[in-house]
């Protein structure tokens, strides 16, 4: 039980010092509408201080956070030698106890977009999938802010079935390795993960 509540604390405290929106960043159980009204949801923390070219032309529906990995493969194939993205691996959610969707690339990109969020309830089968229109570079141990575009939506009535944006914001770890690593303590092919953490707001 307490080492329970600790892991809550630590997570709030650890969401809490990079969130750019005011206050509590958790959302309020009343905020939650996944899995208590099927599908949609809308919450009322809004984005602020967001840096404008990742400022999309829509309106703001709903925040997930995630964590997981982005996965590279280091390639030494040219001299440059190169940590390629084979993609991420991570879970979606609402708070700390509850999984909403996962994050994922498809195998070949769809309409030009690989990144893919879906739900993992049962009763909302909505996805989206989305390609990279601008990046916003941050610390370098941190991946990049992204405003992602999306190419193709599944599923009606869902969560995600009328999203057209993407921002990716508060990124902490998910790069690979130094690139002289590779073709060194890594070999040709070789996979690494890097466990990141993130925040996805959704706009339709
Ligand atoms: C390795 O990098 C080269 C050069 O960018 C690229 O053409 C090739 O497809 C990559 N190999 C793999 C297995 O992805
Ligand atoms: C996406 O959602 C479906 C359930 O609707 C699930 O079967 C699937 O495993 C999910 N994740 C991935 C990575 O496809
Ligand atoms: C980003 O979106 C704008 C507006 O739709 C478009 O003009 C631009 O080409 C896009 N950039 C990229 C890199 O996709």
């Amino acid at each position: 039980m307490a080492l329970k509540i600790s892991l809550v604390l630590l997570f709030v405290l650890l969401l809490s010092k990079s969130l750019f929106v005011d206050s509590s960043p958790m959302l309020k159980r009343d905020d939650d509408d996944f899995g208590r009204k099927c599908g949609i949801t809308k919450n009322s923390i809004e984005p602020k201080g967001l840096p404008s070219i990742l400022n999309p032309p829509a309106e703001f529906k709903f925040l997930l956070y995630a964590r997981g990995d982005q996965i590279y493969k280091c390639n030494t194939t040219t001299p440059q030698k190169s940590w390629d993205i084979v993609g991420p691996k991570a879970k979606l959610f609402v708070n700390p106890q509850k999984v909403v969707g996962d994050h994922y690339f498809q195998p070949t990109p769809v309409n030009e977009g690989r990144a893919t969020w879906n739900s993992t309830l049962d009763c909302d089968h909505s996805s989206v999938i989305g390609k990279i229109n601008q990046t916003y570079r941050v610390e370098p141990e941190n991946i990049p802010w992204l405003l992602i575009q999306t190419t193709k939506n599944e599923g009606e009535n869902g969560a995600f079935s009328d999203v057209k944006y993407v921002v990716r914001t508060n990124t902490k770890g998910g790069v690979p390795p130094p690139i002289g690593e590779c073709g060194d303590k890594y070999s040709n092919n070789e996979l690494f993960k890097s466990y990141y953490t993130t925040q996805y707001w959704y706009y339709h």
